[in-house]
């Protein structure tokens, strides 16, 4: 994570990407990353479940890595590269999780999903493979209300079928 620093930062404003987009966030250096996406940015893709790191329900790539948004200030962002659901697609066309995910049918309310399918979606990146227990390990922060886990794992192991299908065929 880029560039822990100064209190005084925000004040100047943060600068980060998001989805690719540089953007500035201003305020409270103290104000966490989810507040800045969903209230600042409008990202609402990426949801407030407990706020206390418990449910995954945040969960963002900073800098490649699934992170819980409501536990990372604005103030450790400088420079970050931050990946929202919103930027899980390209264009039109669903990432494989996202796919696999309407494809199975793995969510009842969908309110765990955004915070799945971004850490599905660094799973395959790390491991194109994984196995019904590595998936379980993986999903491990993640809570889902409705009890949609056994088809949620289902979900990513497709996923998983989608992603290596289409390296194969290539760009
Ligand atoms: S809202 Fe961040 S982990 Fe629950
Ligand atoms: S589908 Fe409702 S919380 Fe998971």
């Amino acid at each position: 994570m880029a560039g822990k620093g100064a209190g005084g930062r925000a004040a100047r404003g943060v600068r980060l990407t998001v989805n690719g987009e540089p953007v500035t966030v201003s305020g409270s250096p103290e104000r966490h990353l989810l507040e800045a996406l969903r209230v600042d940015l409008g990202r609402t893709g990426t949801k407030y479940g407990c706020g206390e790191g418990e449910c995954g329900a945040c969960t963002v790539l900073v800098d490649g890595t699934p992170t819980p948004a409501c536990q990372v200030p604005i103030r450790e962002l400088q420079g970050a590269d931050v990946r929202t659901i919103e930027g899980m697609a390209t264009g039109d066309r669903l990432n494989p999780a996202q796919q696999a995910f309407v494809e199975t049918g793995a969510f009842q309310c969908g309110f765990c999903t955004p915070g799945m399918v971004v850490r599905a979606t660094a799973l395959l990146d790390r491991n194109p493979d994984p196995s019904e227990a590595d998936i379980r390990e993986a999903l491990e922060p993640h809570l889902c209300r409705c009890g949609a886990n056994a088809r949620i794992v289902r979900a990513v192991r497709r996923a998983s079928e989608i992603a290596r299908g289409d390296r194969m065929r290539g760009p």
